[in-house]
C-alpha cells in the first residue's frame, strides 16, 4: 500500500533532537500500546543511540493486557531500557515516570545535577494529553529561553526534573508494510494519506486470525474465523446497514466502521502485533529494503556506464 504524507517538520525536529541529545539523561519514547513496534520511530533510535531509554506503552486501556505484558517484558530485558504502561485515566503518572527515570540514571538528581529527560512520540500517541497531566500548574513554556529552540517546550516537573518535549513526527519511508497499515488503523496517519478499504481489510485479516471472538461479539456475527477479510468486510457492511443503490454493500462505509470501532476499542482491547511478529516483519522489511537498494545501485551504475559510452559530437566530426 502506498501510504504517503508530507514529512512536515521532520528535518527540523531531527536537528532539534540532535542538538539537545548530548545534555539528556533519559529518552522517553511514547509508544502506542496497540502497536508498540510499529509506533517506534527508527529515526529516533539512531538519534538517541546510547542514551538510557524509557519506553512508555501509552493508551494501555485500549490494548490487550496480555500482550502489553509481553511487550513490557521484551523491552525490560534490553540493556539500558525500562518500560511502563500508561493511560490517560491515570491521575498521577509523574511518579511512575520519575521512578523509572531515576532507575535508568541513578547519578542524576538534586539542583546541581537535575534529571533532564527528552520526550518523543509519533502524532496522536497521546503526548499532549500526558504532558498536560504532567505539567499541571508547573507548566513552564520556555521556548524563548536561550538554548531551547522554538520546536521544544521545557516542562519543569520538579526543581530538579526537566522534561523537554519534541513535536510528534512520522518518518518518511516505512519499510515494514504491516507497520504502515497498523499506523493507519490506529489514527497516526492523516486519513487522506491512505485507502480506508485497504487498511480495513488488512486490519480484519489480522483480527480474523487473532481476535475472531471480539469481532463476532461486536458485530453479532458467527464463524468469523472461517471468513476471508473481504467476506468479513461485506458482512460488517450488511450488519450495519452500509448499503448503496439497493442491496449493494458500501465497502468504503463498512471500512470506516471497522476502523472506527477498532480505534474506539468497541471490539474490546486489541493489540495488532507481538514482539515476535514485529521482529519477523522488521527482518523481512529490512531484507526487501536491502534488495531494493542493490537494484537501485545497479540501475545507477548502468546509467553511469551508458552515459560514458555516448560518443561526444565533436569527436565524431573530427574523424
Ligand atoms: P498527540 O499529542 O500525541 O498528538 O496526542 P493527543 O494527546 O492529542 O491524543 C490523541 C488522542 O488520543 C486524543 O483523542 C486523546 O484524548 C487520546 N488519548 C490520549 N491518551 C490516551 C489514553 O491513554 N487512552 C485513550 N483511550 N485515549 C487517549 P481525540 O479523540 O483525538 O481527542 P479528544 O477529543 O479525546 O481530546
Amino acid at each position: 500500500m502506498a501510504i504517503q504524507w508530507f514529512p512536515g517538520h521532520m528535518h527540523l525536529t531531527k536537528k532539534a533532537i540532535g542538538d539537545r541529545i548530548k545534555n539528556i539523561d533519559v529518552v522517553i519514547e511514547l509508544l502506542d500500546a496497540r502497536l508498540p513496534g510499529s509506533s517506534a520511530n527508527p529515526m529516533l533510535a539512531e538519534l538517541t543511540a546510547g542514551k538510557p531509554a524509557l519506553k512508555v506503552l501509552n493508551k494501555q486501556d485500549l490494548a490487550d493486557p496480555v500482550r502489553t505484558d509481553q511487550w513490557l517484558a521484551h523491552y525490560n530485558q534490553l540493556p539500558d531500557t525500562k518500560a511502563i504502561g500508561l493511560d490517560a485515566s491515570m491521575t498521577a503518572p509523574a511518579k511512575a515516570l520519575a521512578t523509572a527515570c531515576f532507575a535508568l540514571a541513578p547519578n542524576r538528581g538534586g539542583m546541581v545535577k537535575p534529571m533532564r529527560v527528552l520526550i518523543c512520540g509519533i502524532p496522536n500517541v497521546g503526548k499532549s494529553t500526558l504532558i498536560n497531566t504532567l505539567a499541571g500548574k508547573r507548566a513552564a513554556k520556555t521556548g524563548d529561553e536561550a538554548g531551547i529552540t522554538k520546536l521544544e517546550q521545557r516542562i519543569s516537573m520538579a526543581d530538579d526534573f526537566y522534561l523537554y518535549d519534541t513535536p510528534g513526527v512520522l518518518w518518511p519511508r516505512i519499510i515494514v508494510a504491516k507497520s504502515g497499515y497498523n499506523l493507519a488503523a490506529s489514527g497516526a496517519i492523516g486519513r487522506n494519506a491512505f485507502n480506508e478499504e485497504e487498511v480495513a481489510l488488512e486490519l480484519l485479516n489480522y483480527l480474523i486470525a487473532h481476535y475472531p471472538a471480539n469481532v463476532e461479539g461486536r458485530f453479532k456475527l458467527e464463524g468469523v474465523a472461517q471468513m476471508t477479510d473481504e467476506v468479513l468486510l461485506e458482512a460488517i457492511g450488511r450488519k450495519r446497514g452500509a448499503l448503496q443503490g439497493g442491496k449493494k454493500i458500501n465497502l468504503q462505509k463498512a471500512a470506516e466502521i471497522a476502523i472506527y470501532d477498532f480505534r474506539a476499542a468497541l471490539m474490546g482491547r486489541i493489540t495488532l502485533e507481538t514482539p515476535e511478529e514485529f521482529a519477523e516483519w522488521l527482518a523481512a522489511g529490512q531484507k526487501m529494503d536491502a534488495e531494493r537498494q542493490v537494484k537501485k545501485d545497479a540501475i545507477e551504475l548502468d546509467r553511469k556506464i551508458r552515459f560514458k559510452k555516448v560518443p561526444r559530437p565533436d569527436s565524431r566530426s573530427a574523424s
